[in-house]
């Protein structure tokens, strides 16, 4: 039998092999993945997808071609019993310098627009229509701060639909990464030092992002939201959050933070010890009738949640430990994208955080209660976080 026959023959008994490895290639491909970077909807997403896949294109045919010229060789070339010893050579100026001068062409090739875009990703976006977003890495939550509309919300960043957001990065404590796949890369924000990226969402939507460097127990549940929005929706959306919580005096908000030079926040409230002007503030927008409602005001306060969580939005206090929960109950998702935000789960995690995520800065607030009284109570908070929407 030709040798190539023999070849054609063995290679095709791997064959049952190659149709599941496809099967499986095909049916991983076809699932929904949240996270993915294959699906660019942002303009920097889509440069970094161009050069992924140019790569993965020169890559692709030197495999194929190298790997190729390899097996044609074993073949073609291999020694048989009874061969005479094969010619013997020392090398081929020709082809050195050729297998040489290609791949350096190819190389650069694929520099030059990674260069490129090295310089563009640290660019910072210019405009009036720019939408600044602060974001600052907390252990394990984000927070993100709109200047420009004197906004703060925690885990779910909004942002329009075509416009250019520039983001501003800090760390609270340790250092995190922010990633948002399908819009940009990832960077890491560091305490005391900012980093910057950018973004333009092209398409209305819920995506998720996570934080992508190693920060404490819960780094891997350390995930949010991006809601792309119409321009229209987002100014309703920032409308409606700036009307969360009576504004309080800049004084009172001032005296509870310290911003550093590198517009990262440092740590000076202590759970526990709310300062009074937070107490103020932690009024709901509207007077509360229901009175599992009106129970829940009282154990915020009582139980001490005020002193890290604010729960106005509009010039809301800074350098707090917790997130933000000026519209809490509205969001889908809560405990940084660890639970979908049902009022069940909502309760889980109120009366059982160290249960839920293990290590998280936020303490058991039931210490020696009985579970009717836990349960009660819970339900409580769990209806006045509700009516933050
Ligand atoms: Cu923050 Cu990992």
């Amino acid at each position: 039998m030709p040798l190539a026959a023999r070849a054609v023959r063995r290679l095709s008994r791997l064959a049952p092999l190659f149709v599941l490895l496809l099967v499986v290639v095909a049916t991983a491909c076809s699932r929904d993945f949240p996270q993915t970077t294959l699906a660019p909807k942002g303009d920097l997403a889509r440069i970094e997808d161009d050069i992924f896949f140019t790569t993965v294109k020169w890559a692709t045919l030197v495999f194929v071609l190298v790997e190729g010229a390899l097996v044609y060789a074993i073949f073609r070339f291999r020694g048989k019993p009874g061969d005479a010893e094969p010619e013997q050579v020392h090398g081929n100026t020709v082809v050195e310098i050729t297998w040489t001068v290609i791949p350096a062409l190819i190389l650069v090739g694929i520099a030059v627009p990674t260069v490129k875009a090295i310089f563009k990703e640290n660019e910072t976006p210019k405009g009036g229509n720019v939408l600044t977003v602060e974001v600052i890495g907390h252990q394990w939550w984000w927070e993100f701060r709109y200047p420009g509309l004197n906004l703060t919300t925690a885990n779910e960043l909004h942002v329009p639909v075509g416009r250019t957001v520039s983001l501003k990065m800090g760390a609270f404590d340790v250092i995190h990464s922010f990633w948002l796949p399908q819009f940009a890369g990832k960077r890491d924000v560091f305490p005391n030092r900012e980093t910057r990226l950018w973004f333009t969402a092209e398409e209305a939507g819920e995506y998720t992002g996570q934080c992508a460097e190693f920060c404490g127990i819960q780094h891997g549940r350390m995930a949010f939201r991006v809601i792309a929005q119409e321009p229209a929706a987002f100014d309703a959306w920032a409308a409606h959050m700036q009307t969360l919580g009576a504004p309080v005096p800049a004084a009172a908000a001032d005296s509870i933070h310290t911003a550093t030079a590198g517009g990262t926040v440092q740590q000076q409230a202590k759970p526990g010890a709310p300062p009074p002007a937070l107490a103020d503030s932690a009024r709901p927008p509207a007077p509360a009738e229901d009175p599992l409602v009106v129970q829940g005001q009282k154990l915020f306060l009582l139980k001490g949640c005020v002193g890290c969580h604010s729960l106005v939005a509009y010039n809301a206090p800074k350098g707090l430990l917790g997130p933000n929960l000026a519209n809490v109950g509205a969001r889908t998702y809560i405990a940084a994208g660890t639970l979908p935000n049902t009022d069940e789960n909502l309760a889980h995690w109120i009366s059982d955080p160290q249960g839920v995520k293990h290590g998280v800065l936020m303490p058991n607030l039931f210490g020696g209660e009985d579970a009717a009284k836990v349960n009660e109570e819970t339900k409580a908070l769990v209806a006045f976080l509700r009516t933050h929407r």
